[in-house]
This record gives C-alpha cells, structure tokens and sequence, in this order.
C-alpha cells in the first residue's frame, strides 16, 4: 500500500460522500492555467460538467511542464518498430520541440481552438506528435485506426468535419505493405471535401502517388522546416480535447467525446494509484493509438504522469516470434506492461511453454495489465505462471476512457480472482440491476449501469448528437449510464464481467458492430437477409460469422458467396472486421414481431445453455439451423 496507508475502501467511500472534495484534491496534481473552484457542476444535471470554471493545456501538462520541472532530458517516448527493426528515443524536452513545431505547421493550415484535426497513422512517433500538437491549439483531434476501410474513414471525416488530415504514406502488417494515401483519396471524395489538405509523413517502402491521387498535399518535413513553433493555448476545462468513434449497435459509429480538464485529472489518477506509475518509470501499452486504450495509455496518461512511453510497431507474435514482447521489456526495462489477452494468447499459443522468455531478463516488470476483453483463467494462470508477477484484469470501455473495474495497485494491491477485473474504480457507483432498474442480489447477474453524475474524464456527449447519447446511455434506467455490459458482484464485492447485452462483439481486442456487418453483407445482390453473430474464438474471443438468406432464383454457389461477401466487408469496413465466414442458411430464426434471434443463435454456437423464446415465429426454423450453428465452434 501506498506510504500514506489509505485503502481502497476509504478512498472509494470518500469519492462516493464527497466527490467534489475527492477529485478538487485529485486536481491539484494537474498544472491549471485558472485553477477550479468546483469539481462537478450539477446545474447541467443529471451528466454534469467537470472542473466547468477551470483552464488548462492537456500537451502543457504532458511535455511542457515536465521540461520545467528540470526533466527534460529524460526519455518521454521510446519508439520501437519490430516492423522495420528500428529504435528511437525522444527525451520531454525534443517532443516538446517537436509538437511545438508540428503545432506550428497546423496552425499555418488554419487550425485553431475547437477545430477538428483527423489523424490516419499507424503506430510511428508523429502519431502521438499529431495528437499532442492538437491538443496545444487548443484544437480537437480524431483518430481513426489504420484496419478501417475508406468508407469508415468518409463516416468519420463526414461527422467530425476536419480542417486538415494528416496521414503517412502507410502502415506495415507482418503480410503486407498497407497503402494509406489511395484510401485516404478514396474517403475524402466519399466524404465529399476531395480538396482538404493531407499532410503527409514520408515513409520509404511505398508507391501511392498522393498528386496522382489528387491530394491536396502537404509534406510533414517540409512544413516543419519552416514552421513557427507555436505554444499551448489554454482551453476550458469542458472543451473537448478529442472524438474518437467507437461501434454502436448501428452501422453509424458514435463519436465519443472527450473534454480537456476531467481527462487529465482522471488519468493522472490513474497512472498513480491503479498502475502504480509515477516520473522515470517505464510503461508500455501495447496497443494502437486508433483505440481509447492506445490514447488513454500509450499517449495521454504516462506523459501527464511524465513517465516514459514505449511506443511498439508490431505484434505480439511473428515480429519475428513469440518472444517479441520479452525482447521490448528487457531492452526498455518496461516496468509494467498493458496488453489485450489476446495477445498472450496468440503467444501462448506459439510458445506455450515460454521458453523465448529464457532468451531475455525481464526482471525489471512489476505488473502485467489487461483489458479490452475479458481475461480468461486459462491465459490469467499461464501468464501469472510464465512471468511470475501479478497479472491484473481492468475493465472499462471508450466511453469512460479509463477503468470502471479494476485493482488499485498504487493505492492498495487487493487480492486478486481469477475471471474479476476486481472492484470499482473510485467515482464510478456501479450497480448490477434486472431488465426493470432493481438492484439484483449478490451473484445473479444483471446489467451493469453507474450511477450519474460519472466521474472526471468521462464522456459528456457524442460529437453531434447529444440526443442519441441520451438514447443510447442514459434513457434505459434513470438516472444511471448503461454500459451494455452484464455481469455479478460477488459478496467480496468483486466484479465479474460476463459480455455485452447489445449488438457489439469483441474481436482480438477490437470492438466491432454486428449491425456495421450485416448492414454491409445486406448490400450483396443476392442477399434477401442476414444475421451477423460473435462467436466465441479460443485465440481472438470471438469472431465474426455472417448467417444469410439468399433472394428466391439465386444460383450463387456458398463458397463463391462467402468469397465475395468476405471481400466486401474488408472493403467497406476495413481488414480489422477479421470476417472470414458467411453461411448459407434457409431462414433465420425470428420472434413473431421479426426480431431475428441472435442471442439464441450465438448461445447455440457457443455450445451454453439457451432457451428458445416462446415468441418464436417458427420453431422449425431453430431446429432447422441447430447442426449448422453447433458446427460453429
Ligand atoms: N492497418 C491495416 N490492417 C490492419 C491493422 C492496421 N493497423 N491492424 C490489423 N490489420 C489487419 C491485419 O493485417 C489482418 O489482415 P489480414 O486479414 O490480411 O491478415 C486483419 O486486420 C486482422 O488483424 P488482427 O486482428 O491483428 O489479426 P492477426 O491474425 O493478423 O493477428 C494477433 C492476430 C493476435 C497477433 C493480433 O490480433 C493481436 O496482436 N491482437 C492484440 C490486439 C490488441 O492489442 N488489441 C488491443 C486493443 S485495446
Ligand atoms: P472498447 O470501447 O473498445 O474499449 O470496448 C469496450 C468493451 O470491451 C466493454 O464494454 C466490454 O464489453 C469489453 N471489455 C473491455 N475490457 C474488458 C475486460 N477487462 N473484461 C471484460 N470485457 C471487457
């Protein structure tokens, strides 16, 4: 426990009595340019805003200030490309120099406080050098991960309407060279602004010709050279700092927003009391900077904290074997490792024995952090076996931006279960209810709501749509946020997350829409109807496996079929999707008012109990589908 010998328990109950002293105190820890003098203003009940009369630079306090301190020639971020073999450090004070400048080449295209910056990069330095030079303007970033396809780049380029783009010339995946620029073309025109202005980042290795491709094209290098650093603006603590798009249960991505003051004060929070990180020590998130996890941990929460961030281009397998992971805790001596289990299982799976571990010292780990699905006993006994130190399952989600669930390492190491990512996180006044709103006994599982207001760093909003906000999170039980998960508390008061209750699937980490899919799939000319389901998948959680009912006269062979629906998902939703399976069926099973069964569907395929509604349409067409759905896993 941490020096000052507060538990969990008090500190939890304190933020519970009383927020607004539990988190102005958790405040200060931030530099303010107007300090708040109010924590949560319950005028704008039930949401609320946080820290409303107080200003702030999110990229001050993540490199400026850290300078200042006298810290600038420590590492703040440690790129390591397994892709290209390629290391390379920036201490605070060359990122700081680096944003400045690359804040300065934003503003000379016009961007100011509160405009949108959409950001296409994979996971190379000026990722995170876009993202903090946004934040310096007081400006909004959005960034979109590389597996997604033009037409969700378009979706997003649409809703958040940029002033500029900035993207590289590609990715690097273990099978392929991935082109950026003629996908970036494509969105743009899709999104209808074919003439924003496309800042490039030059990488060798690829052909596109962004003239050729009509971008208006502006090259990171040069622009550079020649740019007025600029410095941190200040901004409210409610203006938000970024929109990152995240799969509903509709085809239409939800811009989840995030403001400036709540988000550096929750995850400088966290980084102290939940991973137990503070200056100097070595972090690693192994994630991509497209998702919250790659934004909270990879960028924001260890610069604020002024710990240094490695940054890792590859996979945890294949880059170039099982023992990668090892090879970037020795070489950086990464205290504490944040990775999604499936990556420890694609590990476990190439060397299930870990005897790549012998080939490395990874004495310098402390922790290994997992979240983004749920951790499995099987890969939380082998990973605790292999590396011999605690491993620790978190929950959260993008909307809240850091861990509902999770086990405070820096303020109390709890006990851990295997299968529980642990308790409440402070602020969040969780609860497991029935379909009705009323609180379910200890052990029977429920859906999992909080509480409002929510705590700091919470979403306030969805870019554009506050009402769908409203429907999708705050309508179901009143005054409670619905995660659309479900789960138990047992009597230790340990949480126990058991999956989603609504149409997302997880997938590798990745969290997809079933509905994206199937909206997709229902655009195939011989596509009467569809159902798209998550099936349970021993590497990657689950997957996802399309179920359609071809129009009357239609002679497409399945394989054929399969073959082009395949094709287009990865088209139109992008090679993340990971779909690979579609089966041809003669109907699908249906309740009399025509929702189709997919709960029922994905409990038969998974091989757990189910009971069929007694809604059902037709019986037969359940039975009908029983061998093709259990031959599923
Ligand atoms: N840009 C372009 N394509 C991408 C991409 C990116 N940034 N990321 C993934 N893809 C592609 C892959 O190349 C692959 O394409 P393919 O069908 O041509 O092979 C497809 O999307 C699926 O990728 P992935 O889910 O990574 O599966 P994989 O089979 O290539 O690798 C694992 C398996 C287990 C190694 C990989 O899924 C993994 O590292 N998982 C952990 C993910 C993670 O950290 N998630 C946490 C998010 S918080
Ligand atoms: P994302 O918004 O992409 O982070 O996905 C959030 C969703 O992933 C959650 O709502 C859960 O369904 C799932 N998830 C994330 N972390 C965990 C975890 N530790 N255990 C179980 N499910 C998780």
């Amino acid at each position: 426990m941490a020096s000052n010998a507060v538990s969990y328990r008090d500190e939890y109950q304190r933020s519970m009595s009383d927020p607004d002293g539990f988190w102005l105190q958790a405040a200060q820890a931030v530099d303010w340019v107007v300090p708040p003098t109010q924590a949560h203003n319950k005028e704008d009940s039930p949401r609320g805003r946080w820290f409303a009369d107080g200003e702030l630079n999110t990229c001050y306090n993540a490199l400026d200030r850290h300078v200042a301190a006298g810290r600038g020639d420590q590492p703040a971020l440690i790129h390591d490309s397994a892709m290209e073999g390629t290391q390379k450090m920036y201490s605070y004070a060359e990122l700081t120099e680096q944003v400045s400048r690359f804040a300065g080449v934003l503003r000379a295209q016009g961007v100011g406080k509160g405009d949108r910056v959409l950001i296409y990069l994979p996971m190379i330095p000026e990722a995170a050098i876009a993202m903090l030079a946004t934040a310096r303007l007081g400006a909004i970033h959005s960034v979109v991960f590389g597996g997604f396809a033009a037409s969700e780049l378009a979706v997003r380029i649409q809703d958040a309407g940029p002033k500029v783009v900035v993207t590289t010339s590609g990715g690097l995946e273990p099978n392929r060279h991935v082109e950026y620029l003629p996908t970036v073309a494509e969105a743009l025109t899709k999104a209808g602004v074919p003439e924003l202005p496309v800042i490039i980042k030059h990488r060798n290795g690829f052909t596109s010709d962004p003239q050729a491709l009509g971008l208006t094209v502006v090259d990171w290098e040069a622009a550079l050279a020649v740019a007025e650093p600029a410095a941190p603006v200040p901004v409210n603590a409610t203006d938000p700092l970024y929109v990152l798009y995240t799969s509903g249960t509709t085809g239409a991505p939800k811009g989840v927003v995030r403001d400036n003051g709540g988000h550096a004060v929750a995850l400088l929070w966290t980084m102290a009391n939940h991973y137990d990180i503070g200056p100097g020590d070595v972090w690693w998130t192994a994630s991509d900077v497209g998702w919250v996890v790659g934004h909270s941990y990879i960028v924001y929460g260890p610069l604020l904290a002024g710990a240094t961030t490695v940054m890792y281009e590859g996979k945890p397998v294949g880059t170039p074997d099982a023992g990668a992971f090892w090879r970037v805790i020795e070489q950086h001596q990464v205290k504490a490792l944040f990775t999604a289990p499936t990556a420890l299982r694609a590990i476990r799976k190439m060397d299930p024995e870990a005897e790549l571990l012998q080939k490395y010292d990874v004495g310098s780990l402390q922790t290994l952090f997992t979240a983004g699905e749920r951790l499995d006993t099987d890969t939380y006994l082998w990973a605790g076996k292999v590396l011999g130190v605690p491993v620790v399952d978190h929950w959260w989600q993008t909307e809240t931006g850091w861990a509902i669930v999770g086990n405070p390492r820096g303020l109390e190491p709890l006990p851990l279960k295997a299968g529980s990512p642990t308790v409440p996180m402070p602020g969040f006044d969780l609860r497991i209810v029935d379909g009705g709103g009323v609180d379910v006994a200890t052990g029977e599982e429920g859906n999992i709501v909080l509480g409002l207001p929510l705590p700091p760093g919470t979403l306030p909003t969805l870019w554009n749509d506050d009402q769908r906000f409203i429907n999708s999170y705050l309508s179901a039980f009143e005054g409670c946020y619905v995660t659309g998960d479900s789960g138990y508390q047992d009597e230790d008061g340990y949480v126990f997350v058991m999956g989603r209750t609504d149409d997302v699937i997880n997938v590798a980490g990745h969290r997809l829409s079933t509905g994206a899919i199937e909206q997709v799939l229902g655009t195939h000319p011989a596509v009467a109807e569809c159902a798209v389901i998550g099936i349970a998948d021993a590497l990657k959680g689950q997957k996802a496996v399309g179920f359609v009912v071809l129009k009357s006269g239609v002679s497409l062979a399945p394989a054929d079929l399969q073959t082009e629906l395949v094709a287009l998902v990865r088209r139109e939703i992008g090679p993340v999707a990971d779909f690979k399976t579609a089966v041809v069926v003669d109907a699908l099973p249906k309740t009399r008012s025509g929702k189709i069964l997919r709960k029922t569907m994905r409990q038969i395929a998974d091989g757990d109990d189910y009971t069929v509604p007694s809604t059902i349409e037709d019986p037969a067409v359940i039975e009908a589908l029983l061998p093709v759905l259990s031959a599923r896993t």
